[in-house]
């Protein structure tokens, strides 16, 4: 059994003040690399509370830090009235900014049935309410939007030998994975931005790093994510 795990899980129940011990059952768990997140059963950041089950992707850290630099961005602007969430998973990314901005409208979506379903668990659980819809993408999307916010899959299959057995094992392949070096996503948004997107309104994107280079010369912003990794990319409808 790898020590390290038992730690991570006791500074996790440290942070949430939850009782520091290990079960029996929590170690069999460890063991079977279950991810550290899904035992403590949610995740708290950004201001909200989002609750993680097997088949949807544990928010992550630089996540946050999409939703803080969205936030910035939100409100130097000061005039949008709705937000797109593409791909919302678990819902973190519109959850967070229905509760910084409690005055716009936010639509989630997602092509999975089990994202759909922990999103309105979540929107439950912070007692808020945003619109939420089952989507391949734009397909079953018939309005245009001030903001349009999305951290899509982005990993390419030959990141996976460096992830972990735990991201491999338990978190939904649907969510990580894309084509065309981990670009489809990016290409279908790119192309659908003057159908969807507002004059003057605000694309906003979490990326991978490796492709950074294609957003610079798609007229993005790039900002580095605290681990000094090219990880976010936004643009104004008037800079395109
Ligand atoms: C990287 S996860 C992001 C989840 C969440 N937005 C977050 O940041 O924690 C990508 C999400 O894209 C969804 N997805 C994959 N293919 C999709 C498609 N064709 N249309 C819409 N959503 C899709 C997955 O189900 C998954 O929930």
């Amino acid at each position: 059994m790898n020590k390290n795990k038992y730690e991570i899980l006791l500074l996790e129940k440290r942070r949430y003040n939850l009782k520091e011990t290990i079960s029996f059952r929590e170690k069999y768990k460890l063991w079977r690399d279950y991810p550290i997140q899904k035992i403590i059963g949610y995740i708290e950041m950004a201001n909200v509370k989002i609750k993680v089950n097997k088949k949807v992707l544990i928010p992550r850290y630089e996540t946050e830090e999409l939703i803080l630099l969205a936030i910035k961005l939100i409100k130097e602007n000061g005039k949008y009235h709705n937000i797109l969430d593409l791909c919302c998973g678990s819902g973190f990314i519109g959850i967070a900014l229905k509760k910084a901005f409690p005055s716009l409208n936010i639509l989630q979506s997602d092509i999975s049935n089990a994202a759909i379903k922990q999103t309105l668990i979540n929107l439950k659980i912070n007692n808020l309410k945003n619109n939420v819809i089952k989507s391949n993408m734009f397909h079953n999307i018939y309005q245009k939007f001030d903001v349009i916010i999305s951290n899509p899959p982005y990993l390419l299959k030959n990141d996976k030998k460096n992830m972990t057995k735990s991201v491999l094992k338990y978190e939904p392949q649907k969510a990580l994975f894309a084509q065309e070096e981990g670009m489809f996503f990016y290409y279908q948004i790119e192309k659908n931005l003057s159908k969807y997107l507002n004059k003057n309104g605000l694309i906003i994107l979490e990326i991978n790093p490796v492709n950074y280079k294609w957003f610079i010369d798609n007229k993005y912003h790039v900002i580095n994510d605290i681990n000094n990794k090219k990880r976010f990319a936004y643009k104004f409808f008037n800079q395109f």
